[in-house]
């Protein structure tokens, strides 16, 4: 690996393992849970925020919407649900969609935080992914809380006092990934082993937030994701921690603007992101025309993150001495890696690969 290791070397990334420890590391499931729970502390510390302890109780009540939507030719069970919990101040709700395959056997399930509600939409390809076997809720994050700078006053951001959680945007978003796992546990119909986070772009990073977060997604899907989702800040182009920050502050805490422009002092890079969501699976899709994102940043902090994998004892990235092209796919590890021809986009390219990952586990 002498071409990726040189390019590496060039990015100066901090090192998952500091050196101290490499030295005389005891590969022990103990110092891997512990060193996870550090990454975690500092992710939440220097970009994403501080969130709540999950609610006691998540109830949901559900309504036929086959309908109003569509049940696929008949193919598909489509509910309408409204998904509560208590916060500090008072109950919040927000609604999504749950399609569910008819078929007898438990099905793995797609959490999907989209930007509209529509369902198909031009991001979900709804009957493919029940044709495929599987099921998938849906949720408008704007219903969570609004995708624009409002001091945290529209939905969830208005239920906490953010001087006690300094979370960031992607951090509720991705907090409430999690409330529908709640609900998912519950659910007779759910494959259990079997059930993956996926965004497109800001809500790719949020679905990588929320795997990293959340142990009980073996899957985490980060479409397109780039900037402060799957691509290294470190030599990064396109997207920069300053333009982030410049144009979605609220994103993320208040720490993360120390790294304008200072990005080689971040105590952190993306691959430590990769590196919370180990051993658990994860697929990248990248866009070849999506520079903004930085496909071969992307690729980089994959191949740094495999180093976790290894010591849990698994292969992460497996992949070629050299940058990608056009129509890889890189599957054969933990982590799936693919480059698609074309801009920024949820494609049904993208879908298919993500559909195959899930089937896989
Ligand atoms: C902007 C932003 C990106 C983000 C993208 C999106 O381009 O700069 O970081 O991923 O929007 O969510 O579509």
């Amino acid at each position: 690996m002498i071409v990726i290791e040189q390019l590496l070397r060039q990015r100066n990334l901090p090192e998952i393992f500091p050196k101290s420890e490499k030295s005389d590391f005891k590969l022990t499931s103990n110092y891997l849970v512990e060193r996870r729970k550090e990454i975690l502390s500092l992710l939440s510390h220097e970009i994403y925020g501080t969130a709540p302890e999950a609610p006691e109780n998540v109830t949901v009540k559900k309504t036929d919407a086959s309908q109003k939507y569509s049940d696929f030719a008949g193919k598909a069970y489509v509910s309408d649900l409204v998904i509560s919990f208590e916060t500090e101040t008072g109950m919040f709700s927000f609604g999504a969609v749950e399609i569910v395959p008819k078929i007898k056997e438990k099905v793995p399930v797609f959490v999907f935080g989209n930007f509209r509600g529509d369902v198909p939409d031009r991001y979900l390809p709804a009957e493919e992914i029940i044709d495929n076997g599987c099921g998938v809720i849906v949720f408008d994050f704007n219903n969570v809380t609004a995708d624009k700078e409002d001091g945290f006053s529209s939905g969830l951001a208005a239920m906490y006092d953010r001087k006690k959680y300094s979370w960031g945007k992607i951090r509720m978003w991705a907090w409430t990934e999690s409330r529908i796992m709640d609900y998912l546990m519950t659910c007779d119909y759910a494959d259990k082993s079997k059930i993956a986070v996926v965004g497109h772009s800001r809500l790719g990073k949020t679905a990588l937030v929320c795997a990293a977060y959340d142990q009980r997604f073996s899957l985490a899907c980060g479409n397109n994701s780039g900037c402060a989702g799957d691509a290294l800040t470190r030599g990064k182009k396109g997207e920069r921690v300053r333009q982030i920050t410049d144009n979605f502050s609220y994103w993320f805490c208040e720490n993360y603007r120390k790294y304008r422009d200072n990005e080689e002092n971040m105590p952190f890079d993306q691959h430590f992101l990769l590196a919370a969501v180990a051993p658990r699976k994860i697929a990248l899709g990248a866009a070849f025309e999506d520079e903004w994102a930085d496909p071969d940043s992307q690729y980089l902090s994959a191949c740094s993150a495999s180093e976790v994998y290894e010591k849990y004892g698994f292969a992460g990235l497996v992949h070629p001495d050299r940058l990608p092209v056009v129509g890889d796919r890189f599957s054969g590890g933990q982590i799936c890696y693919h480059l698609r021809a074309g801009k920024h986009f949820f494609s049904r390219t993208d879908w298919l690969v993500y559909l195959d990952e899930i089937k896989k586990l």
